[in-house]
């Protein structure tokens, strides 16, 4: 299966075998755009979607190469339909369309969502389910349970920020530069995480939006973010400075209240659904202490937990390529009007 990804800022594509069910990445090219978006703190689309279009070829070319099959031996073809910047994902559906056509094999609609998902099967196999799963990045923040496999059920996302935005837009208040994940990482290693108190969101309303939901497993990062944009403010606005020491604490004091609100539902809905193990995906998953807390708590109560390898995690085709070959066996072939969308439901 050659996958294809362009949703927001990485082109991507990926080879992923399946030899009698195990399934095994042979290639997985990413050209990242951060250098391109930096400049301007986040990512700007319609420069993200011109750099797809510069990259897309050699991505694919190198793809193969490094996998050592030529186009005539790719059985399908896998590619992200959505959600994510239209004019990104127009770029690699168009792509992939045009492959499929040419060389006359099944095109494979993929979402992304269901990619980070799959990262967890493609780096560990076969998973205990009932799975519950967090993807946690940059633009999600929805947990899934897998009761099995190829199939998603959302019981929680996020009502505003998703946690991966709030690290980076915490960072730019900090100055700490883009993307801010990574960043506020390192330096909340640094800091003590008690010196701030910030308050810790819990959902006790439906959401407008979904009235019929419970929605008591969903998550909230814009006041956490508020409350630190009001903390710096007091301790700048009389003209001072931040010190180094003061920029620790802040990260882990932040860090520390987005890794419980994040563990607090997983745990909350393993328990809920009967979950036999539970997994993380999606760029925030590199975390640090989200990864050993969680590790921590998963051991504690005896649930087998699952993140996968830091190159699975941010954005790349081997999963969609994975997630591909789950909607292949299951019958799943998209046409030629294929369209991308933005906003595509799981
Ligand atoms: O999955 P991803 O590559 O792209 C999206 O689909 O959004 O995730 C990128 C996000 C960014 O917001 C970045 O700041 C965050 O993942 N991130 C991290 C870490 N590494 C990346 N957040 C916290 N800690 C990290 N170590
Ligand atoms: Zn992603």
């Amino acid at each position: 299966m050659l996958g294809i990804e362009t949703s927001c800022d990485e082109t991507s594509a990926a080879v992923v075998s399946d030899a009698d069910g195990v399934w095994a990445t042979r290639s997985n090219i990413v050209a990242s755009q951060v250098a391109i978006h930096r400049e301007w703190g986040g990512v700007v689309p319609e420069l993200a979607s011109r750099q797809h279009i510069r990259d897309i070829c050699g991505v694919v070319r190198s793809a193969l190469e490094t996998a050592k099959v030529d186009l005539a031996s790719v059985d399908a073809i896998a590619v992200t339909q959505g959600p994510g910047l239209v004019g990104s994902l127009l770029v690699g559906v168009s792509f992939a369309k045009s492959l499929a056509l040419s060389l006359n094999r099944p095109l494979v609609a993929v979402h992304h969502l269901a990619g980070h998902i799959e990262s967890l099967f493609l780096q560990h196999g076969d998973l205990p389910l009932p799975l519950v799963a967090l993807v946690v990045s940059g633009g999600h923040t929805s947990l899934y349970v897998v009761k099995e496999p190829g199939s998603y059920a959302r019981v929680g996302r996020t009502r505003d920020d998703a946690a991966g935005e709030a690290y980076d837009k915490v960072a730019k208040l900090l100055g700490l530069g883009y993307p801010g994940g990574p960043i506020v990482d390192a330096r909340a290693r640094e800091g003590r995480d008690d010196a701030i108190a910030l308050p810790f969101t819990r959902m006790t309303h439906a959401d407008r939006n979904a009235p019929t939901a419970k929605g008591d497993l969903d998550f909230s990062f814009s006041g956490l973010k508020t409350a630190v944009l009001r903390h710096v403010r007091q301790r700048t606005d009389t003209g001072g400075t931040l010190t180094g020491t003061e920029v620790n604490d802040i990260c882990a004091s932040f860090q520390r209240v987005v890794v419980n609100a994040l563990l607090a539902r997983v745990f909350e809905a393993a328990d809920r659904y009967g979950a036999q193990s539970v997994g993380i995906a999606g760029g925030v998953s590199a975390n640090t202490r989200l990864r050993k807390d969680f590790a921590d708590r998963a051991a504690r109560l005896g649930l087998p937990a699952y993140v996968p390898a830091l190159s699975l995690s941010t954005d790349n085709a081997a999963m969609i390529a994975a997630a591909g070959l789950r909607n292949f066996y299951a019958g799943k072939r998209a046409g030629m009007d294929l369209n991308a969308d933005p906003s595509l439901q799981l």
